[in-house]
């Protein structure tokens, strides 16, 4: 039976149940419509717009409906529209009367804005400890490779040397920021929408700030309007954990590089790699390769949400239905990347052998060769020249910085001496950066 029997004289049509349904999605958020709408029933009762056994039968029925369901008693029905309708109607089964006055001076409208609202408080919070699991991961990686000089890039061509944990240490900063924006979108989130109503609130005298209270949340939406229409806070998650995805992407890029055999500055542990079905010599970095295809569905994700909500008039409008599919899918393709990172990255072995080797090709400390010129007197500029006309004669002549005898460097500019070995080694050019 549909909660609007009364207007209507005829079941709804089997597929277009199914179509409208949200109960595949919606489900997940059954402990948290409970909890939204028991403290709408205490709020009811306190208030005595239902009496105090009315209220006290409905926040036990649905305490016991909550335990059921964990304990898998009670099986949500897959028929239901959604799971506001479902656990409203389980109610009144086992209670009777009693059940049929929860919904009092409510709409599902501000009910599905609360539970999405609690819902993915609890999503950023487990999100917020992965990604502090991952940013100690990197970290750990960092440290124990503290002394790794590598190869720094610009263009994907050696330009400075750089160390492997300031490598690293740039992946931490921005994981940072992440957790910053988390944070910043879960503070705007976290406000009662109960007691919108469908739209225009109630004529009831409810009390919004206990149930916001009730809760956890920091107060209650003020516009009843803007209650039950907004869905900033799913396009501001869906944005930081967009971002989130650039900044895993590209760290997964840059892994898949470093095992490469043009690289080889990593090795990732067997058990997160995988193989080929036919080159038997092949190990792939295939959850990173994952990792950086499933950036494309969160920011899908990201536009999904975009697109719902940008052609919609005040208030609730059905499309906002989908915002769910969007958010949570977004939420646990993050998690679940972050997750499987971190034990990759644990686990991996890093050759600082192959870093220092590439580092020594490619002239990177020449920045640090002009440097030493400028120290002398030379104008940067001029400094700059000489040292490129340094480079070509060692290309010409197979040389390196480090190897070119001092005539050579002499011929180029004579403010060179001795001192110039010193001041192109590698480990001084990123002691001096402070690394
Ligand atoms: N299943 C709906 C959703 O997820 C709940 C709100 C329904 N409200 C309505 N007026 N049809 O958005």
């Amino acid at each position: 039976m549909k909660l609007w029997a009364g207007r209507f004289s005829k079941e709804a049509d089997k597929k277009t149940n199914d179509f409208n349904s949200s109960i595949a999605t919606d489900s997940r958020m059954f402990e948290e419509d409970i909890n939204g709408s028991i403290a709408h029933a205490t709020m009811l009762a306190a208030q005595g717009i239902i009496s105090k056994e009315d209220g006290a039968a409905i926040c036990e029925g649905l305490e016991q409906i909550k335990r059921d369901i964990i304990s898998g008693e009670l099986l949500i029905d897959p028929n239901a529209e959604d799971i506001h309708t479902f656990v409203e109607a389980t109610l009144t089964q086992r209670i009777g009367q009693a059940g049929k006055r929860l919904h009092t001076g409510r709409s599902r409208n501000d009910q599905v804005a609360v539970d999405v609202r609690l819902t993915l408080r609890k999503e950023c919070d487990a999100l917020y400890a992965l990604v502090k699991g991952l940013i100690a991961s990197l970290q750990g990686k960092a440290d124990e490779y503290k002394g790794a000089i590598m190869p720094g890039y610009t263009h994907l061509q050696r330009a400075q040397p750089i160390t492997f944990a300031t490598h690293l240490g740039a992946y931490v900063e921005m994981l940072t920021r992440d957790l910053g924006r988390l944070e910043d979108a879960k503070k705007r989130m976290n406000v009662s929408p109960l007691g919108s109503g469908a739209l225009a609130g109630t004529t009831y005298p409810i009390d919004r700030a206990m149930t916001a209270e009730l809760l956890g949340f920091d107060g209650y939406m003020k516009n009843t309007l803007d209650g039950v229409s907004d869905r900033d806070f799913c396009i501001e998650l869906a944005s930081a954990l967009s971002i989130i995805m650039v900044h895993l992407s590209r760290l997964s890029e840059e892994i898949v590089l470093w095992c490469s055999w043009e690289f080889k500055f990593v090795e990732l542990d067997d058990a997160f790699s995988t193989g080929s079905s036919i080159m038997p010599q092949k190990k792939n970095p295939d959850i990173t390769e994952l990792v950086r295809g499933k950036s494309g569905r969160v920011f899908g994700d990201l536009i999904t949400l975009l697109t719902v909500m940008k052609g919609l008039p005040l208030a609730y409008n059905k499309d906002m239905q989908e915002d769910k599919d969007a958010i949570f899918d977004a939420f646990d393709t993050v998690k679940i990347c972050v997750d499987t990172l971190i034990p990759m990255i644990d686990t991996m072995r890093v050759i600082p052998e192959n870093m220092r080797k590439a580092a020594a090709g490619g002239f990177i400390n020449a920045t640090d060769c002009a440097d030493y010129l400028v120290s002398k007197g030379l104008p940067f500029r001029d400094a700059y020249k000489a040292t490129g006309e340094i480079v070509a004669l060692c290309i010409k002549s197979g040389e390196t910085l480090e190897s070119l005898p001092l005539e050579k460097y002499k011929e180029v500019c004579d403010l060179f001496d001795s001192g110039v070995y010193e001041a192109i080694k590698l480990e001084n050019c990123v002691k001096r950066r402070g690394m």
